[in-house]
């Protein structure tokens, strides 16, 4: 009987492989980190081979510590990093360049430029600001700089793929070149009104439309798993970019319903329904998924640093032994004693899009400490939630009263606890908070009737703990007055 459906979460430092069963409760899990390269300031790559051992490995492994075999699976959700880029050649699979990550810089200055000459155009099609962050300009750096790239391209010998791109080429054996609606949107190169790439786009950027895989919905089969990566063939069923897949794992299907994700970055995403709103507020406007040919937008404020912040104290800092270390440390002190964070180690996200900006620790004294430090670390966090949620209340008109969390963070009960102080809004966290693979396994789960419907997944969310704000009003504003000083002060230094 086939009773799991697989749900596959490429990140950007993990790959996993998660086991759901008709209940929606997870049966297995299997994780493995992968190495970062950052062959020079403001540049992050991967090995995509690395990418693909290490995504069929914990596949595998999944399998067997449920001790099931593929037969019992009914399909395979995809939910992948977004943005990050691969060029392989089509007749041997093998990639030309490392992937360049959604977090790299290189291409930064062009990017700069691109806002003057075509900001508007860019933003009517696609949604998006342009920035380094999205796939095209990184596209476009790998023609321009791997010998004889651009030649092959034009000949039609090099495909381009996001990372679910990169795995269905691999899980079918470059049979199948697909991705999705989501992911495609943060290419900067895919027109959001039309579901199609863009040609205009396309000639701007000069990339060959020969390069681009074929654009499919979110939630419906789009091949079967070739026979001798997982034993018996397996429908891939549901593609989604992870924070389109973490916000329809939340459940967020009415317009107005938020979700914040606390990963290695933090993605605020709020449903808008079948219309997408056009920030004021420079927020991106995506697409959260293609279910029954009804596609559906949302509002997006993408924060670089998140989680990454406490991942720096671990790594960078050696100021704790392991991530979860940081609310004890910070749980030391009452406050920060007036130190802010600012982690603008890859310039900052949403709202403020400055490419140039670094990260910094402004208001130390003499009695600052590793855990001042620490609790302004984990409160960066929620600072820059709080600008974000700010925009789209602007944006929309709402006021958003209540906030579902999911990510490796939103397990730190003080982080939860300050964010709601901080922004006066309740934030909940659900009893799964794995909810971007979730999110993958019900839009695979829903294409090949594993669940029947909407309301029947909408039944399984459950609500665990709710975080009521209790932080005075001069309390607050204070506080946030500090964050604004500590804003400026980073954009006077990338001045
Ligand atoms: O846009 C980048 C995002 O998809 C990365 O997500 O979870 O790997 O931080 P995550």
């Amino acid at each position: 009987m086939k009773a799991f459906i697989l749900a596959l979460d490429q990140g950007t430092t993990s790959s996993r492989a998660i086991l759901f069963d008709q209940s929606g409760q997870i049966r297995a899990v299997a994780q493995k980190e992968f190495t970062q390269h950052y062959p020079q300031p403001g540049w992050v790559e991967h090995d995509p081979m690395e990418i693909w051992s290490t995504q069929a490995g914990v596949a595998a492994e999944v399998l067997s510590r449920a001790g099931i075999s593929s037969q019992q699976i009914a399909a395979i959700g995809i939910t992948n990093q977004r943005e990050t880029t691969i060029v392989w050649e089509r007749n041997t699979g093998k990639p030309i360049y490392p992937a360049i990550v959604w977090q790299d810089r290189r291409t930064a200055d062009w990017c700069d430029q691109l806002r003057v000459e075509a900001g508007e155009l860019i933003r009517q099609k696609t949604g998006l600001l342009p920035d380094a962050y999205f796939s095209a300009t990184k596209i476009r750096w790998i023609l321009d700089h791997v010998p004889d790239a651009r030649k092959k391209a034009e000949n039609g010998e090099l495909a381009f793929g996001t990372i679910d791109s990169w795995l269905i080429w691999n899980f079918t054996r470059g049979r199948v070149h697909a991705t999705d609606v989501t992911n495609a949107s943060r290419t900067m190169l895919f027109n959001i009104h039309t579901g199609q790439w863009d040609p205009e786009l396309l000639a701007l950027l000069d990339i060959p439309q020969s390069l681009l895989p074929e654009v499919v919905a979110s939630s419906g089969v789009v091949a079967e798993t070739s026979g001798d990566v997982l034993t018996y063939p397996i429908p891939i069923a549901g593609i989604a970019g992870d924070q389109q897949a973490a916000l329809f794992g939340q459940m967020c299907t009415e317009p107005g319903m938020v979700k914040n994700t606390y990963g290695t970055g933090c993605f605020v995403v709020m449903q808008t329904g079948s219309k997408p709103v056009q920030s004021q507020n420079r927020l991106l406007t995506t697409i959260a998924w293609e279910i029954n040919g009804q596609l559906n937008y949302a509002l997006e404020g993408s924060i670089f640093i998140g989680g990454a912040v406490v991942q720096w104290l671990r790594d960078g800092l050696q100021m704790i032994r392991s991530s979860s270390e940081i609310e004890t440390l910070a749980r030391q002190v009452p406050d920060t004693g007036g130190v802010y964070v600012v982690p603008a180690f890859t310039g900052l996200g949403a709202p403020h899009w400055n490419q140039q900006a670094r990260g910094m620790i402004v208001g130390l004294t003499r009695g600052s400490t590793h855990a001042h430090i620490a609790r302004a670390a984990l409160e960066s966090i929620a600072y820059q939630t709080y600008d974000v949620v700010r925009a789209m209340e602007a944006d929309t008109g709402l006021s958003i009263s209540e906030m579902r969390v999911d990510g490796g963070a939103a397990v730190n009960d003080l982080l939860m606890q300050f964010q709601a102080n901080i922004l006066n809004t309740q934030v909940v966290r659900p009893a799964i908070v794995e909810t971007t693979a979730q999110g993958a396994a019900y839009l695979a789960g829903l294409a090949v009737g594993f669940w029947k419907d909407i309301e029947t997944i909408r039944a399984q969310w459950k609500e665990s703990k709710r975080f009521i704000p209790q932080m005075s009003e001069p309390v607050r504003t204070t506080n946030l007055q500090g964050w604004a000083r500590a804003l400026k002060a980073v954009r006077c230094w990338a001045e």
